[in-house]
């Protein structure tokens, strides 16, 4: 059998490990041949295919990035469209996720993020400044809940959750008056009681979406301004999407990318490999993208003890 492969979206780190598991075991145990669609969609609406030889793949686990590309190509425009991306499939080739425990890619995001912030709060010592460090994070925060948790943050505001200005600037006081710098995790996504959607200020992504950044920047001159400590705003950014996968995204592309090839062989179409618990399991299309994977207000309450 001919397999098509494509990465699509923004990527992370752990996009090769999956096309390296996938291409191994599908030439390993199957005997099949691989093509890449270069740049996501656009490859597919455009016929912009190259062969995957096992070569191609030697080394890729510990890369960053994809080797394919990808693109934010919507596949219904642009020139495609249903018929055209059927007829280039019939002529080269025989697909925040809630079905699956942790999607690749947020470990080492997570990992990345930590990091930084444990060094902004060296800084921040230092200077007795206050630190707001913004993760990525549309319309979930669990970036910015397991690294603010994994950095001690004194206040994280996540998509899911309103939060006051007056809450925020009282946590922010609390830390301060213990005599800490006070260190703010944001996730882009987070609406303050007082907004009713998220801060944007770079126009539109090609789905028409707002492309997010910049909450921090609006967050720092309003907390200093109510507290009295200096305050700084760090954007994380494409950081957290860049540079080598950690062991366990590797490991978790790794199986992800040999059971799609599962899924091939025994015709499980319209569904998805995901993680549940330490396993790996087949999820039909309707479960895994009905929904957003939101942080349950449990696991909120749970990193709230610790504010202030
Ligand atoms: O959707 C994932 C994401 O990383 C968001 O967190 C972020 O807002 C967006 O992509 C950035 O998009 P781009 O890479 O197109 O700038």
């Amino acid at each position: 059998m001919k397999i098509g492969i494509l990465t699509s979206g923004g990527d992370c780190p752990g996009l090769n490990a999956v096309i390296r598991g996938a291409v191994l075991k599908g030439i390993a145990i199957h005997g099949h041949e691989f093509v890449g669609f270069l740049d996501g969609w656009r490859g597919v609406v455009g016929g912009d295919v190259i062969g995957i030889p096992r070569t191609l793949v030697r080394g890729i686990a510990k890369q960053g990035g994809t080797i394919l590309g990808t693109s934010r190509t919507n596949p219904f425009e642009n020139g495609g469209g249903p018929d055209v991306v059927r007829d280039h499939m019939e002529r080269l080739v025989d697909n925040d996720l809630e079905a699956t425990d942790y999607s690749v890619g947020f470990d080492t995001a997570v990992q990345i993020a930590t990091e930084a912030i444990d060094r902004l709060r060296t800084t921040a010592e230092s200077h007795h400044r206050c630190m707001i460090a913004e993760v990525m994070g549309r319309h979930v925060g669990w970036i910015a809940l397991h690294a603010g948790m994994a950095a001690g943050a004194h206040v994280i505001l996540i998509p899911e959750q309103k939060v006051s200005i007056d809450q925020i600037t009282q946590w922010v006081e609390e830390a301060h008056t213990r005599g800490r710098a006070p260190l703010v995790v944001v996730a882009e996504g987070f609406v303050p009681e007082h907004m009713e959607t998220p801060h944007s200020e770079r126009g539109l992504d090609t789905f028409g979406r707002p492309r997010l950044g910049g909450i921090a920047d609006q967050l720092a001159p309003e907390l200093e301004a109510r507290t009295g400590i200096e305050t700084r705003a760090t954007i994380l950014g494409h950081i957290q999407r860049g540079g080598v996968p950690s062991a366990l995204d590797r490991v978790l592309a790794t199986r992800l990318g040999m059971a799609a090839i599962d899924s091939v062989v025994e015709g499980l179409w319209g569904t998805m490999v995901a993680l549940n618990g330490t396993g790996i399991e087949h999820v039909g299309f309707q479960d895994a993208l009905g929904q957003l994977k939101v942080v349950p207000q449990k696991r909120y309450d749970e990193a709230a003890v610790l504010f202030g």
